[in-house]
């Protein structure tokens, strides 16, 4: 009985199918590459905000506290975001005509807060609390990075697990260890 493919036609179509099987590896993995690579994640990009504010000359320059802006960090989940009496305490003397200060102002005399947009945000389905973190003696910079260099802040990082995870696993908070603080029900609840 004759061989029903030829031996080239078989040698083909086994090529054809190691390409398929390599494309189709390639095109599962390609949208997951893609979703890691910075573009797709957003790092770098900065937010367009109501107001320029930057916190190099905040931070740095004026050596403002970061509690004194983002007041509830240290005791609850949200850091919390300043409200606009906060600025005018400083910019009713300081630069009180500056046209960049304009909408600070606006916001003052209508009472309408300022709608500073949300640049660090984790799913809904993970649970993460500031207060915990900084009474165990982390620093903002450990997840936030160098903020008081930053003109605009970008996202700094892509919150994952891992992130999450990688310190909960060599961390001692405080005298003891956290290592129980991998178990999944630790942050999704
Ligand atoms: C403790 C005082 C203080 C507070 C509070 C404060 N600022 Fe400022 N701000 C300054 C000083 C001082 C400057 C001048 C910048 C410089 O040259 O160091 C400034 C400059 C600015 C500028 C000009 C651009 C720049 O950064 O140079 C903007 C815009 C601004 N502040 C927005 C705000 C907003 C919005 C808030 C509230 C969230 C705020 N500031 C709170 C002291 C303050
Ligand atoms: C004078 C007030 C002021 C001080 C001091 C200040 N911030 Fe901010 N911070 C702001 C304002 C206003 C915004 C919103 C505008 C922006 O994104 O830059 C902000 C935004 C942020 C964000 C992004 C929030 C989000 O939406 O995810 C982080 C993170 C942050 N600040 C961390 C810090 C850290 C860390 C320090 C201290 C090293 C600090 N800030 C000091 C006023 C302040
Ligand atoms: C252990 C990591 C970690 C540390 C330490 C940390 N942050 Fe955050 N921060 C986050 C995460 C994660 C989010 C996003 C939270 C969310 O979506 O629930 C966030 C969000 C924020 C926000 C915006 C939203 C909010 O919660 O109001 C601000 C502002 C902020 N952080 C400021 C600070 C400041 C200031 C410090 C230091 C005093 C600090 N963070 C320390 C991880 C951290
Ligand atoms: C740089 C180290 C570090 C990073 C990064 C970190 N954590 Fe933690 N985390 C700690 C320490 C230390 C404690 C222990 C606090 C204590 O109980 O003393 C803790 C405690 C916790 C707890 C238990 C306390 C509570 O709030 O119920 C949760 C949940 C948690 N972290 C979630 C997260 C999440 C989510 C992330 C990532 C967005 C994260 N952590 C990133 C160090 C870290
Ligand atoms: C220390 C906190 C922490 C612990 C412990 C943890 N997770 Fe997560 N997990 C997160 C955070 C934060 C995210 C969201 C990351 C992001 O921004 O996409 C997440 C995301 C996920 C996702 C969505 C897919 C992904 O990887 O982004 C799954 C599924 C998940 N976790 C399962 C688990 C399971 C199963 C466990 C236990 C073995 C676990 N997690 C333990 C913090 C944690």
């Amino acid at each position: 009985m004759p061989a029903l493919f030829t031996s080239r036609a078989s040698t083909v179509y086994r090529a054809a199918l190691l390409a398929a099987a390599v494309g189709g590896a390639g095109a599962l993995v390609a949208p997951c590459v893609f979703i890691r690579t910075p573009y797709a994640t957003g790092v770098a990009d900065p937010v367009e905000q109501p107001v320029a504010f930057d916190h190099r000359h905040h931070v740095r320059d004026d050596g403002i506290d970061c509690v004194y802006c983002h007041a509830t960090v240290e005791h609850e989940a949200s850091a919390g975001m300043p409200s606009t009496a906060r600025c005018m305490g400083c910019h009713a003397q300081v630069w009180p005509n500056s046209p960049e200060l304009a909408p600070v102002r606006a916001s003052w005399r209508s009472g309408i807060p300022l709608a500073w947009r949300r640049v660090d945000a984790l799913p809904a389905y993970a649970y993460f609390h500031h207060g915990v973190h900084i009474q165990a003696g982390v620093t903002c910079a450990a997840c936030h990075g160098a903020v008081g260099e930053q003109a605009r802040i970008a996202l700094g990082h892509p919150w994952s697990m891992a992130f999450c995870l990688e310190c909960h696993r060599r961390t001692q908070g405080g005298s003891r260890a956290i290592t129980h603080l991998t178990t999944c029900s630790a942050c999704h609840r």
